[in-house]
């Protein structure tokens, strides 16, 4: 199977969330697999000067004006073909792959990823830059699209596969962009790249793609409906038969307590005392009291409605008249950013917030804490309740999407804790649900022998890309023969 992957973040390169994640991750254990993959990225500041040797493959016409050097390189720490596209005047820029520094979106995103969604349709035709072709293109969220559509207006024989890894995003923007981006006319409609009045990367990909899937089966079944379908559940009712649920894996190199270079001492499932080492070294570092049987709380998120922090925010109080620590690092609204630096002015050795994007403390805050705050109005897939998982650091999760699958809740009888929980949930999604059930939490780590029985069923669970990227394969092997 020759397989391209299309995407507009890739970790360890350039990462805003968890689609870096996965685009790391899921080619890398395709290629282990044995699968014939590249993948595609626009080269942004910095990247060809990163990656080792990048070789000029050559370059293509994207549009009457725009013609792109096209690099290989290999994606860092691995064999896998990397594709880079080079054009400057898009991509060598201060600030995020999306966002300028300080003023917002990118204003040319439209051409951003319109060149990244044709040049990624222009590798999978006969071209002059290698002899390879992809026989399945897949393309991920919004940025990518176009490319499904571009794939069908060039007559491709490869087969496209759109992955939607959020509906929120959905890459809408003013009807003229079409005649810059070469979008026939005749399919400006309902049926075709039309939403509401504008062209829609995201309902191209949707309409266009041979085969749709998305990164959970819970969030499969959701965006069916007007809740969390952002306008595309008719949409996606109607091609229900083509669209399928993968539960995202997690890469379990990176994210390993015993080997993870981020962390002052490293633990695994039979030496979990060293944990409370990691907890102990957090605690310092982020100036909280040294108390080692108090609960520490973490966060590490977009601070976004989505995430539901705000409903942790009303009930911080309540919360944390119990004595809890909280450790929160994440970026976002500002108004929930402020919120959260208050709480930390009141609370002090006993919130931490940390605003702004780090990694490194990323990988202390999951391994320190011991209990992942996960409160999501909604969440496709949701990758750090399975870090938390994997390093012992029991996720609370709303029920829903993919956090809805990944976790499993229950109720600690007299007999203990039922041999499939692996953390808590909420029935419902509201403040108050969230306060009751970090309470029911709360006092589960107050019984060291229930918590730690807890703590090795979640670093049980296979959590790993392994057998989900087989479901991948199976997509593809289908698609191909559709
Ligand atoms: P989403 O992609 O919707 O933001 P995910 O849970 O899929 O949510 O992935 C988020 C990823 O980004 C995780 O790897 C998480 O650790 C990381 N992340 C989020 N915020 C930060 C931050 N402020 N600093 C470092 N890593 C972060
Ligand atoms: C999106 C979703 C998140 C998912 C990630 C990777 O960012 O918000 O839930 O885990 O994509 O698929």
């Amino acid at each position: 199977m020759r397989l391209l992957f299309a995407t507009s973040e890739i970790f360890p390169l350039i990462k805003t969330g968890g689609l870096a994640d996965v685009s790391g991750a899921l080619p890398t254990a395709l290629f282990a697999a044995g699968m014939d993959i590249q993948i595609v990225l626009p080269a942004y500041r910095g990247m060809l000067a990163t990656c080792e040797s990048p070789r000029w493959l050559g370059s293509l016409q994207v549009f009457h004006d725009i013609n792109c050097d096209i690099y290989q390189t290999k994606l860092p720490g691995t064999q896998i073909p990397l594709l880079l596209i080079d054009y400057p005047q898009l991509y060598d820029r201060e600030g995020g792959p999306y966002h300028h520094p300080v003023y917002g979106e990118w204003q040319d995103n439209a051409l951003r990823f319109g060149v990244l969604s044709k040049v990624t349709a222009l590798l999978a035709i006969p071209n002059a830059l290698q002899a390879w072709q992809p026989e399945v293109v897949h393309c991920n969220d919004w940025q990518t699209g176009l490319t499904p559509y571009y794939l069908r207006q060039m007559n491709s024989e490869a087969k496209s596969v759109f992955s939607i890894h959020n509906l929120a995003f959905q890459g809408n923007f003013h009807a003229d962009w079409r005649f810059r981006l070469t979008l026939d006319e005749q399919d400006f409609k309902v049926d075709g790249y039309e939403f509401y009045g504008q062209i829609s990367f995201m309902k191209a990909g949707i309409y266009y793609a041979d085969s749709l899937s998305t990164v959970s089966p819970t969030y499969a079944r959701e965006i069916q409906t007007e809740q969390f379908g952002f306008g595309f559940q008719g949409l996606l009712k109607h091609r229900a038969a083509d669209l399928t649920g993968i539960l995202n894996g997690i890469d379990t190199q990176v994210w390993n307590p015993a080997t993870d270079a981020y962390l002052p001492v490293h633990y695994h499932i039979d030496k979990l005392r060293c944990k409370k080492e990691v907890k102990h070294a957090l605690q310092t570092e982020l100036g909280l009291a040294q108390q080692a049987n108090v609960p520490l709380l973490g966060v590490v998120s977009r601070l976004t409605h989505q995430k539901g922090l705000d409903m942790l925010a009303t009930i911080s109080h309540q919360l944390l008249e119990s004595g809890c620590q909280l450790a929160v690092l994440g970026s976002g609204e500002p108004l929930l950013e402020q919120q959260y630096q208050a709480l930390m002015q009141q609370y002090p050795g006993q919130v931490s917030v940390t605003i702004g994007y780090n990694e490194p403390l990323s990988h202390r805050i999951m391994a320190g804490t011991d209990i992942f705050v996960m409160p999501s109005r909604f969440e496709p897939c949701g990758l750090n309740q399975m870090y938390g998982l994997r390093y012992g650091t029991i996720p609370l999760v709303a029920k829903t999407g993919g956090l809805a699958d990944s976790v499993h809740g229950g109720e600690i009888k007299a007999e203990g804790v039922p041999a499939n929980m692996t953390g808590f949930v909420m029935p419902q999604n509201n403040p108050w649900t969230l306060l009751v059930t970090l309470r029911q939490a709360i006092k589960v780590f107050a019984n060291p022998s229930q918590w730690q029985q807890l703590q090795k069923q979640a670093m049980l669970q296979d959590v790993s890309w392994e057998t989900r990227a087989e479901n991948y394969s199976n997509l593809y092997q289908t698609v191909v023969l559709k």
